[in-house]
């Protein structure tokens, strides 16, 4: 009992949080660089110029993580790192740097997890309309098509996007992120159904120029709903919070996005509640949207408690007062691994790997020249141990990645917000493993039998 075997211990970054390079060989722009630059739009102004400088610190970086013990490191290739406009001419240098680093990798018998699309969208694309443009998904698929010609030989597991309901939520709704636009309820949906294209086409793409056979996942992200209590009427209230559409929240809603990928239909209410402004849908866009995946990847940070309201509705019940939270202020929720993992798996039948979980604390180096973080460690044990329970309760779940490897630029939040297992200095450059990175590598070594 517990985890399997074969677990996927890892830890996840994203190349614009941690890359640096941002101006370096022959890379080209990506919105966050641009984004970032404009006018405060991210806390203190803080831009990703340089991050981690990861970009000049692979071997030091993949040492770190052999010293953590981690089986597995799921990074993001920067787009227009290795194709500049977006389409076009490749940049060898942008190749050669994710071939360094993926050797690296392998040589500490670290396995290489490359997700194909972590926000940072080539500029020169975005002044075409970025993910509203309909020649998008064809854009991503000849992307994919170059990640799997260079890259599969020695990658097997690939993620394509990462949480669209952030970067079309945020991008193209809220505008907190890059791009930073409000598109009208038109514009959004013929965005989604754009995205959700480009994932298929990618899947499609990965299968047939991998140089093996590969494992492909999707990664949405949302609130991981969990009952109040252990009554039969919470439970089944909690269940169907997962497939609830909400009119001011719909772009972060889970069945938007995944039963489209994994079901193939949209769910009926929202083809009937958004019949007047949805972009044409044909059965073939559903065939490549639909195109078969090998597991799941799931986000986890938050999620709501649920009771059954009237008539057995899903109701939120409030957080009490001083409910224990993170730097963020979101709530320290560890059921939402049990239920998540649970409810997802008994919709969509599908493997899952947590491809994010982590919180951020406002970690510093203490006199003894450490970085002390026992809220993270605390985080790992509790979110581990319902993880856990999850998998004997017959769950399948093939892996964890902690979010994140090291400190980096957290989007908006600028580097406020200290998400690692190492500590990042931004001044010097240098690195601590925080407390919690041991802890995590005696869960690992002893494959969670600690917890
Ligand atoms: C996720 C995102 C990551 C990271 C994390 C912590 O939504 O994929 O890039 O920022 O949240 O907020």
């Amino acid at each position: 009992m517990g985890f399997r075997k074969d677990f996927i211990w890892g830890a996840a970054t994203a190349s614009y949080q941690i890359e640096g390079g941002a101006f370096e060989d022959e890379k080209g722009l990506n919105i966050w660089d641009v984004f970032s630059h404009d006018n405060e739009k991210t806390f203190g102004g803080h831009v990703g110029d340089i991050a981690c400088d990861h970009y000049h610190k692979i071997e030091e970086d993949v040492a770190l993580m052999k010293e953590i013990g981690l089986k597995a490191y799921r990074f993001s290739v920067s787009w227009a790192r290795i194709l500049p406009d977006g389409t076009g001419k490749t940049n060898q240098k942008g190749i050669d740097f994710y071939n360094k680093l993926i050797d690296e990798l392998i040589k500490n018998d670290i396995e290489p997890c490359l997700t194909v699309f972590h926000w940072d969208l080539p500029y020169e694309l975005s002044k075409k309309g970025g993910w509203l443009n309909e020649e998008s998904p064809i854009w991503f698929e000849n992307y994919t098509k170059i990640i799997a010609e260079n890259f599969s030989d020695r990658v097997k597991y690939f993620f394509t996007v990462n949480e669209p309901e952030c970067f079309v939520g945020h991008g193209y709704y809220t505008g907190l992120h890059a791009p930073g636009i409000k598109l009208s309820g038109k514009e959004l949906l013929q965005t989604v159904h754009n995205v959700l294209l480009a994932h298929g086409r990618s899947v499609k793409a990965l299968r047939k120029f991998s140089k093996q056979p590969v494992k492909i996942g999707f990664v949405p992200c949302g609130s991981f709903n969990f009952p109040a209590s252990d009554s039969a009427d919470d439970i089944e209230a909690a269940r169907k919070s997962y497939v609830a559409l909400h009119k001011d929240w719909l772009m972060f809603d889970f069945p938007l996005w995944i039963d489209p990928v994994v079901l193939g239909k949209y769910p009926e209410q929202y083809l009937a509640e958004y019949k007047d402004i949805l972009p044409s849908i044909t059965d073939e866009d559903m065939e490549i949207i639909s195109q078969p995946i090998d597991f799941l990847g799931l986000n986890v940070y938050f999620g709501n408690k649920i009771k059954a309201g009237e008539n057995n509705e899903p109701e939120i019940v409030p957080f009490e007062q001083g409910y224990p939270m993170s730097a963020l202020n979101w709530n320290i929720v560890p059921e939402t691994m049990y239920w998540g993992t649970k409810f997802m798996y008994e919709r969509y039948k599908l493997p899952i790997i947590i491809s994010e979980n982590g919180l951020s604390c406002r970690d510093s180096i203490s006199v003894d020249s450490k970085v002390h973080d026992p809220q993270r460690a605390d985080f790992l044990a509790r979110y581990l141990k319902e993880l856990k329970r999850s998998a004997e309760d017959g769950t399948e779940i093939l892996g964890y990645f902690h979010w994140s490897l090291m400190d980096n630029f957290e989007w908006a939040e600028g580097f406020k917000e200290r998400f690692g297992l190492i500590y990042v200095d931004y001044s010097s450059q240098k690195r601590i493993i925080k407390n919690s990175a041991y802890f995590y590598k005696d869960i690992i070594n002893s494959n969670g039998e600690i917890l």
